[in-house]
């Protein structure tokens, strides 16, 4: 059986270790810096081993795979260590700070021939895979014209606090990091193109935060909190025009000041034949949009999806799935290509490191953009 080390209990820690109970693979150690978070996850999920410092499963030589859902800046370091030690990895994205750092970690993969993940799960809804599914066997026709929206509401207060927010923990970006690098991902796995060309234009809109004294984990909100005043001058807003392989042009909007929006990824896509779109609010759904039939709808549903997508709709039509399915399922994609020794593949369908470096260099040219005020090119 495959042994697991999950690295960090706080929120997304939680979702890997319920989503690894239901795989089935043997978690056999947590940790986490905070003691209490770790000795409660591995009390939850039955897990005989816990401790408070990342090198107890990195240089553990009984296990086998690492999940690493720390803050961004431990990423690169626990990602490498654990590869050199001979361990398969799944990171949380973003995959690291830099697109050097990204880079490395991908020559380090190829190197060690570890077979990597990183979780952006929203490629995981089967309607998405329907939509990319679509898209590669031409039924959009030419991809026109791209956009999206990613709106929520969890740090619209200055009583909203998050390490996402202060460039001493979480370097060049914010948002564009944490939402962007997820929404970029969609775009690429559905359209099969690349982004090629970025102007950022990003903004701090409450730059002094009350930050609890106590630690507060993300989308916590502890109200009246005893806080400190912080300098938090990561953006909060951004808002990006590009260009898919040099021509189609797109344009993509977060922000996390947006009172009722909860988390509200969106996509549209424009093709010569037709149109996707498709909001994470109602995520069983595709919208189709045609100009001389009427538009149609298609929920969730094995029977009338093509087989790579009909693989996730594991539950009868009218069974809705969500955020805990998608997660599972990109587990399962990276489990299976462990038990099939596929090493670090970077044509694979299922995000790997490639993916995760890919992402920082978009991530790196919207930071440049906007610092220059100018279009930049994905280097
Ligand atoms: N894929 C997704 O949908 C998704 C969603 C949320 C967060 N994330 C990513 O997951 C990562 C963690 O975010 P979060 O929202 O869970 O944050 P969080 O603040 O809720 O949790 C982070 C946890 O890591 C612990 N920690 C910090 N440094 C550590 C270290 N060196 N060793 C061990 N534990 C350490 C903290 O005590 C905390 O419990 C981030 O990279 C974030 O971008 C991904």
């Amino acid at each position: 059986m495959i042994r697991v080390g999950v690295i960090g209990a706080g929120y997304i820690g939680m979702v890997h270790l319920d989503q690894l109970a239901r795989l089935g693979v043997k978690i056999v150690k947590v940790v986490d810096n905070n003691p209490e978070l770790a000795k409660r996850a591995a009390a939850k999920y039955g897990i005989e081993h816990w401790s408070t410092k990342a090198d107890d499963i990195v240089n553990d030589p009984s296990i086998d795979v690492v999940h690493n859902c720390t803050p961004n800046k431990f990423h690169f370091d626990i990602n490498k260590r654990s590869m050199e030690n001979g361990k398969q990895v799944l990171s949380e994205k973003p995959l690291a700070m830099t697109a050097e750092e990204a880079e490395e970690l991908w020559n380090v993969s190829v190197k060690h021939n570890t077979v990597t993940g990183v979780d952006f799960c929203y490629r995981y809804y089967p309607v998405v895979q329907e939509a990319a599914a679509r898209i590669a066997r031409g039924e959009l026709g030419d991809v026109r014209m791209v956009f999206g929206t990613w709106f929520q509401d969890w740090l619209s207060m200055e009583t909203d606090y998050s390490w996402r927010l202060e460039r001493a923990e979480n370097g060049m970006s914010n948002v564009t990091a944490d939402l962007g690098s997820h929404w970029f991902d969609l775009v690429q796995f559905l359209t099969g193109r690349k982004v090629t060309d970025v102007m950022g234009d990003l903004a701090t809109l409450i730059p002094i935060r009350k930050k609890p004294k106590k630690q507060v984990l993300a989308f916590e909100h502890l109200e009246a909190a005893d806080s400190v005043d912080v300098e938090c001058s990561l953006e909060e807003y951004s808002a990006v025009h590009f260009r898919l392989d040099g021509t189609v042009p797109g344009s993509f909007t977060t922000c996390q000041l947006c009172n009722g929006r909860k988390s509200e990824p969106l996509f549209e896509i424009y093709g010569k034949e037709c149109s996707y779109a498709w909001n994470h609010k109602d995520p069983t759904r595709l919208w189709i949009g045609h100009r001389f039939k009427p538009n149609e709808e298609l929920i969730e549903n094995a029977s009338i999806m093509h087989p790579e997508a009909a693989k996730f709709a594991v539950l009868p039509a009218g069974h809705p799935l969500g955020y805990y399915d998608a997660v599972m399922h990109l587990f399962k994609d990276f489990y299976d290509a462990i038990e099939a020794g596929e090493g670090a593949d970077q044509g694979s369908r299922r995000p790997t490191f490639f993916t995760g470096y890919e992402e920082m260099k978009i991530l790196a040219a919207i930071i440049e953009s906007n610092d220059k005020r100018r279009w930049e090119s994905v280097k």
